[in-house]
């Protein structure tokens, strides 16, 4: 790889121990990718540093300890155990003390503790054109295809590349590899973040690694709708990158978002595709369900003021678990705005820094025994986001009843599942 001079130098131990450990991952991974040179990245959203597993903290608190300092704005991405309300989810106080080990680490580090997969609704906010890194899809996929910024899909590799301030240049990077592979044309009336996760999740599943194009919505999706687009795309497939002309920067029209070249045809997709997703992640045999889950990806502000109009006033049913799950900015937010205590007064139960596959219910993670962490038994969790749903699936190893938002606080409050009204 061509470095330059200040790059070289980095790699050379001049600008400390962690900048050269840093730099030195990212020569590696530039190489295995056949990138020819290195650029300047503007931001940064990173491991957090997982408490089910201590070494991963040690990973973390290893880097810290070479004296690292992040070099550009970094936000950290969801953990395993909410640090402040830990006894909402019934982990255990020794994981919560660990899992903030590793925010001690990140402090140190100069990261905005954000814990978080939409650290977007957090203040952070790649404009188009920055180069960027991203440990979580979800993160990578939102950056790219609404904010016009470039990323790949990283893995620890985002916290060498935030110390450094550098990333190869290959994947997203190039402009060449951000162009149309896959054409959709959308029809019907899609509305809400659940039908658009589903839409995301089934386009995902046919673009796989792709870069689906999608036409024909009929009016431009809010931003959570394209928030959960994009995670369901992200989740199905490997889609790092979803142009929707007009909406992602910079393609104005189909014509440009395939590069000039002739687009292929069309896939139609709408509400009979939408509907197949919810009835796959209806699995649930009967109507016993342990816990009513919306907030994935993490809420944003208009979210829960969605849910404290839907849920002020009234009573969560009895024995009914009801997780809303966002990032602590938006907790604050919420709280600062009146928003909290209907919610909690309700009876629900607002998390921030993990989610239900994130926090110890997975049954696919081997936590260290000294924490005495196990999961909880569950037979279905009722969601509104087809993410959640796949990884409730194969991580907590449950049945799931997928339906929409105002459907799964409906569910809450009467205690029984209400599936998806059809949007006619
Ligand atoms: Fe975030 Fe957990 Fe969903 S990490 S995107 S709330 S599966």
């Amino acid at each position: 790889m061509q470095l330059s001079d200040s790059e070289k130098k980095m790699l050379d131990g001049g600008d400390g121990e962690a900048k050269r450990v840093a730099m030195e991952g990212l020569v590696q991974l530039g190489e295995a990718f056949g990138a020819e040179r290195m650029v300047e990245i503007g931001y940064a959203h990173v491991h957090a540093g997982m408490a089910l597993y201590l070494h991963d903290v040690e990973l973390i608190e290893e880097i810290a300890g070479k004296g690292a300092r992040m070099a550009v704005p970094t936000s950290t991405n969801i953990a395993n155990a909410d640090m402040e309300g830990w006894r909402l989810t019934g982990a255990p106080e020794k994981l919560a003390r660990l899992q903030r080990r590793a925010q001690t680490a990140h402090e140190s580090m100069g990261s905005a503790c954000s814990f978080t997969c939409t650290p977007y609704w957090a203040g952070h906010w790649p404009t188009w054109n920055t180069h960027m890194t991203s440990i979580e899809s979800t993160v990578t996929i939102f950056c790219n295809s609404v904010l016009g910024a470039k990323s790949n899909r990283d893995g620890y590799f985002a916290v060498y590349a935030a110390v450094a301030g550098r990333y190869p240049m290959f994947g997203y990077h190039l402009d060449a590899n951000r162009l149309g592979t896959h054409r959709f044309r959308a029809i019907g009336e899609i509305t809400g973040t659940s039908d658009f996760s589903c839409l995301g999740f089934h386009i995902g599943s046919i673009a796989g690694d792709g870069v689906p194009v999608i036409e024909g919505l009929r009016r431009r999706p809010t931003l959570d709708e394209l928030d959960a687009l994009g995670a369901g795309m992200a989740t199905s497939g490997g889609v790092t990158l979803f142009i929707i002309p007009g909406v992602t920067p910079p393609y104005a029209d189909v014509a440009q978002s395939f590069g000039g070249v002739r687009p292929p045809e069309a896939a139609v997709v709408g509400r009979a595709e939408i509907d197949e997703v919810y009835r796959r992640f209806c699995t649930a045999t009967d109507q016993g369900f342990d816990i009513v889950h919306v907030g994935c990806p993490h809420a944003s502000l208009e979210e829960m003021r969605d849910y404290a109009r839907l849920l002020s006033g009234r009573k969560v049913a009895a024995g009914v678990e009801f997780w809303i799950t966002t990032s602590r900015a938006v907790r604050t937010a919420a709280r600062e705005q009146g928003l909290l205590a209907p919610l909690e007064a309700a009876g629900a139960k607002v998390i921030s820094d993990t989610c239900p596959i994130s926090c110890h219910f997975a049954r696919t993670v081997s936590p260290d025994p000294a924490l005495g962490v196990a999961p909880p038994p569950i037979r279905a969790v009722v969601i509104d986001s087809a993410k959640q749903a796949k990884y409730v699936r194969d991580m907590i190893r449950c049945d799931t009843l997928l339906t929409g938002t105002e459907e799964a606080i409906a569910t809450a409050l009467q205690g029984r599942f209400v599936p998806r009204q059809r949007a006619s």
